[in-house]
């Protein structure tokens, strides 16, 4: 009896809600149960999910943080201690969001290589590559930022370092730094202004970005690891023969595979959390467990791992301006990957040796950049091999018309693959 007023409630007030959002509905079908997904998803699929469950773990803890840090350069550091020491669980809720910036930006580099890997930035998903490029400048941004607000010595010398390099710009560079810096040095102004980008302005524009970044995404459909369209091939859905063949629903099917990924995330999460929250000083560095000191320069100025790469491309620049154009020049190229791939087929399961094996050198090459960016800097060897991996950094992509056309490929299966 309780059981029949409590379905009949439920019911009536999902008619109610449905009546008065009628655009409910055709959206949840559109995006999830109704969104038909290729059926060969393999596991680098999972990282688009959990970037977002990380983001979502960044918001909720950075909500708790803020609510006890205080955003001036004479309370900042201690705001942080009392966080670690007095406030209830603070030191858990610091340490989650600390590892989340490492864990979003691992997950972001992986999510990047697979669509680099299966080409899934080719016609017709040029936008979601590209709004996935503006994400992920927000990102760098945002967690610049925020690796300012502790205030330690290396979060006043990180923004010195890369705040001054506005300075290169001809012109108007030194006032353009002191714009954004609110001072001469990094100071109250500047950890002010830092905090309410960190906090708001852009976490804003990444959740608007991610919405579009999928609203992109599911206009055209996802691509695969194959790189051929679900639509082709006989209709070979079990269901419903005027569905795409090889698609399935991305709810039920793909929200319980995500799940999966997920519970791996949170295995390795919490192990860092709990057993080396600093991870060896790569996602908290040693220099910033002491408070900021502008009369004390660090022995040794570097950004966390995931800027790594473009610092080293930064130093190994004997210019300073040609340093900075190098190193934004960096990233701006990988915008314009979807038109330097001249390629006729998506995936690199079905190039030739010459497109993987150059990718292949394009990751190493990233990575020991990346190690040379985390270095002192001083090793003139080091200086010499870095300049060689910025140059095939660069040479990779600008010479990718040419080897994506001139690689033979293999030919392509009629329908997606699996391996059952
Ligand atoms: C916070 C950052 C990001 C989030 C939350 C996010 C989220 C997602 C999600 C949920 C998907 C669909 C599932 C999947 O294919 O894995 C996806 C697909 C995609 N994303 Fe992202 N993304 C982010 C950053 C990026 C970046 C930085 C790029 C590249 C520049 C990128 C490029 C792509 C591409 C090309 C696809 C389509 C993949 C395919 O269909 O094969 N994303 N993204």
């Amino acid at each position: 009896m309780a059981n029949n007023i409590l379905t009949r409630t439920a019911n009536n007030a999902w008619e109610w809600f449905v009546e008065r959002a009628p655009g409910f509905m055709p959206a949840y079908r559109k995006h999830m149960s109704e969104y038909y997904a290729p059926k060969n998803f393999n596991v680098w699929y999972y990282f688009g999910s959990l970037a977002i469950l990380v983001l979502v773990n960044q918001i909720v803890t950075g909500i708790f943080l803020t609510m006890h840090y205080k955003p001036s350069a004479a309370e900042a550091f201690d705001s942080v201690e009392y966080i670690m020491r007095d406030v209830e669980w603070g030191w858990l809720i610091r340490y989650m969001h600390s590892t989340g910036a490492s864990l979003l930006f691992i997950v972001v580099y992986l999510h990047m290589f697979r669509g680099l890997m299966y080409g899934s930035y080719q016609k017709p998903r040029e936008l979601v590559w590209i709004l996935g490029m503006l994400i992920y400048l927000a990102l760098m941004a945002e967690a610049f930022m925020g690796y300012v607000l502790p205030w330690g010595q290396m979060s006043f010398w990180g923004a010195k370092v890369i705040i001054s390099l506005f300075g290169a710009i001809p012109v108007i560079g030194n006032g353009l730094t002191e714009w954004i810096m609110g001072d001469y040095l990094p100071g109250d102004a500047t950890l002010n202004r830092f905090f309410a980008l960190h906090v708001i302005a852009v976490p804003l524009v990444l959740l608007l970005l991610i919405v579009l970044h999928l609203g992109a995404l599911h206009e055209v459909g996802s691509n695969n690891p194959d790189g051929v369209d679900i639509k082709k091939g006989p209709q070979g859905n079990r269901w419903d023969a005027s569905k795409p063949a090889d698609g399935i629903p991305f709810h039920p099917y793909y929200t319980v595979k995500d799940l999966v990924g997920a519970g791996f995330l949170l295995i390795i999460g919490a192990f860092i959390i709990f057993f080396t929250p600093a991870a060896g000083g790569w996602f908290l560095e040693h220099d910033n467990f002491t408070e900021a000191n502008s009369l004390v320069t660090p022995a040794l100025i570097k950004p966390v791992w995931y800027y790594t790469p473009y610092y080293a491309m930064l130093r190994v620049v004997p210019d300073k301006l040609g340093g900075v154009l190098v190193m934004f020049g960096a990233i701006a190229i990988l915008f314009l990957v979807p038109w330097l791939d001249r390629a006729k087929v998506r995936s690199y399961r079905y190039r030739g040796l010459l497109s993987k094996v150059l990718l292949g050198l394009f990751v190493f090459s990233f990575i020991w950049l990346g190690k040379i960016g985390a270095g002192t800097g001083t090793d003139p060897v080091e200086t010499i091999v870095g300049r060689v991996l910025t140059f095939y950094y660069f040479a990779f992509f600008l010479t990718m018309p040419l080897w994506t056309k001139l690689d033979k490929t293999k030919p392509l299966p009629e329908r997606v693959t699996t391996h059952d």
